[in-house]
C-alpha cells in the first residue's frame, strides 16, 4: 500500500536531513520546505545518495502563508507534518529576539492554520530538553516541571508547546506529537550528510570535530567547578539517527491513529548522562584523535546536569536510542573529514 505523504518543514537542516533519509526508507513519499537559511541543497544530493530517492523540494519560507498554500495546492496527498524549521542558535535569541519569535511562532502557527483545511491528519513538533531548565532531579520525566525560559530560544519551544495544545484542545481536527530532543550529535554512518555549523560553532560537537580536524587551535571546556562527578556539566548525548528514527514512528502512530491521545509529549534521549571530559574522552578513544582542550570559566546560562528518562518514548513508541557513543563519536569524525575532503571545511 503506498503510504501518506510527509511534509517535513526544515527538512535540509541536520535533524531534519536525516529523518528524511529514514522516512523514504521507510516508504513515505517527502517533500521537503526549506528556505536555506541554516542549511544548502546539497544536502538533498547527500540524501538521494543514501536513499536512491530525491525527495521533492521547495525553497520557500514557512513564515510566507502564501508560499505554503501553493504547496498544500501542489501536494493535496500531504498527510502529515514535521515541523523542524525554527532559528535554533541560543544566543543569537538573546540578540534578536523578535526574529526568534517571528520565524518559530509564525512558522508554527501557519501550518496549524492549513493543516484542517488541507485534510493534515498530524503534526510533529520538535521541541527540546531546555523546556526543563535546570531540573531540581535527574533524569527528567515528560511530568518534569517546564521552568521558566531563560532564551527566546527556548521560549519560542515553550509557546510553541502551548500553542499546540490550545488548538488542539480547541478541537482542531488532527493530532500532534511534541518530541523533547535531548542533545543530538553525530552524523549519518555513511558521512553523506550531517551537521552544518554556521560560523564559530557554539555547540561542543561541532566544536570538538573542527578542533580535532585543526581549525580551531583547542577547545575551551567551560567549567570544571560544577556539582558532577569530574565537575564538568552533564548531558544526553542522542545520536541523530536515531533521533531521526523516532520520528517515524512518531508520524505512523498519528497517521495510523494508534493511540487516542490527541496530543502526545516524548523525552527523546539515551538516559545516560554524560560529562562534557567523557564526551572528550569517548571522542578520543573512538577515533584515536586527540582533541587539544582547555579548561576555562562557566558559560553563563549553562545548565550544570541534565539527562532524560526516555521510559515513555521506550515503552510506548517502542523506540530506544540504540547507538553507543563511541559509533556516534566516529560517525562526527567522519563527517568532519567529509567536509574537509569535500573543501567545504
Ligand atoms: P537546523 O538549523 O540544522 O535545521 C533547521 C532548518 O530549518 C534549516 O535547514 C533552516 O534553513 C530551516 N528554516 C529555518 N527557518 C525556516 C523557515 N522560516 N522556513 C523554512 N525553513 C526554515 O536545526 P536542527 O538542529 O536540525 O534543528 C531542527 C529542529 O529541532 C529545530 O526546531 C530546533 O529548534 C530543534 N531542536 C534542535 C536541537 C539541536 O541541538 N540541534 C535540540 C532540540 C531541538
Ligand atoms: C553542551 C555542553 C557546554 C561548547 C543547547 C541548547 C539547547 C538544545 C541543545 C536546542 C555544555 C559545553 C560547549 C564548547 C563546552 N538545543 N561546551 N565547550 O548548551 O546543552 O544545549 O543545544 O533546543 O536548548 O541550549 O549544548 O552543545 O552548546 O553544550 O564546554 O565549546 O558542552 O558548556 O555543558 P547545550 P552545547
Amino acid at each position: 500500500m503506498n503510504k501518506d505523504r510527509i511534509l517535513v518543514t526544515g527538512g535540509t537542516g541536520y535533524i531534519g536531513s536525516h529523518t528524511v533519509v529514514e522516512l523514504q526508507k521507510a516508504g513515505y513519499p517527502v517533500v521537503i520546505i526549506d528556505n536555506l537559511s541554516n542549511s544548502n541543497r546539497d544536502v538533498l544530493d547527500g540524501i538521494e545518495r543514501i536513499s536512491g530517492i530525491r525527495p521533492d523540494f521547495v525553497e520557500a519560507d514557512c513564515t510566507d502563508m502564501e508560499a505554503l498554500k501553493a504547496l498544500f495546492a501542489k501536494y493535496p496527498d500531504i498527510k502529515g507534518i514535521i515541523n523542524f524549521a525554527a532559528s535554533k542558535a541560543v544566543g543569537e535569541s538573546m540578540e534578536k529576539p523578535i526574529l526568534y519569535y517571528r520565524n518559530n511562532l509564525n512558522t508554527l502557527m501557519n501550518l496549524l492554520d492549513l493543516m484542517g483545511p488541507n485534510g493534515v491528519k498530524g503534526i510533529v513538533f520538535s521541541s527540546s530538553c531546555t523546556v526543563y531548565g535546570e531540573p531540581d532531579v535527574n533524569p527528567v520525566t515528560e511530568q518534569s516541571p517546564i521552568k521558566k525560559a531563560t532564551s527566546p530560544y527556548g521560549n519560542t519551544k515553550q509557546i510553541s508547546e502551548e500553542i499546540i495544545t490550545d488548538v488542539i484542545n480547541s478541537g482542531a481536527p488532527f493530532k500532534s506529537v511534541i518530541l523533547r530532543y535531548f542533545n543530538p550529535v553525530g552524523a549519518h554512518p555513511s558521512a553523506e550528510i550531517g551537521e552544518l555549523p554556521n560560523g564559530v560553532p557554539q555547540n561542543l560537537i561541532p566544536f570538538l570535530t573542527q578542533t580535532a580536524i585543526g581549525i580551531r587551535k583547542e577547545l575551551s571546556v567551560f567549567g570544571d567547578d560544577y556539582d558532577t562527578p569530574d565537575g564538568s556539566c552533564i548531558r544526553d548525548f542522542i545520536n541523530v539517527v536515531d533521533l531521526a528514527k523516532a520520528h517515524v514512528i512518531a508520524v505512523a502512530r498519528m497517521l495510523e491513529d494508534k493511540s487516542d491521545e490527541k496530543i502526545e509529549i516524548f523525552n527523546l534521549g539515551t538516559g545516560i548522562g554524560l560529562s562534557v571530559k567523557e564526551l572528550i574522552a569517548s571522542f578520543e578513544r573512538a577515533t584515536g584523535v586527540k582533541v587539544p582542550h582547555k579548561i576555562v570559566g562557566r558559560r553563563p546560562g549553562d545548565i550544570e546536569k541534565v539527562w532524560a528518562n526516555p521510559a515513555h518514548a521506550n515503552n510506548v513508541l517502542g523506540w530506544k536510542a540504540e547507538t553507543p557513543i563511541d559509533d556516534t563519536m566516529r560517525s562526527a569524525w567522519a563527517w568532519q573529514c567529509k567536509l574537509r575532503e569535500r573543501g567545504i571545511m
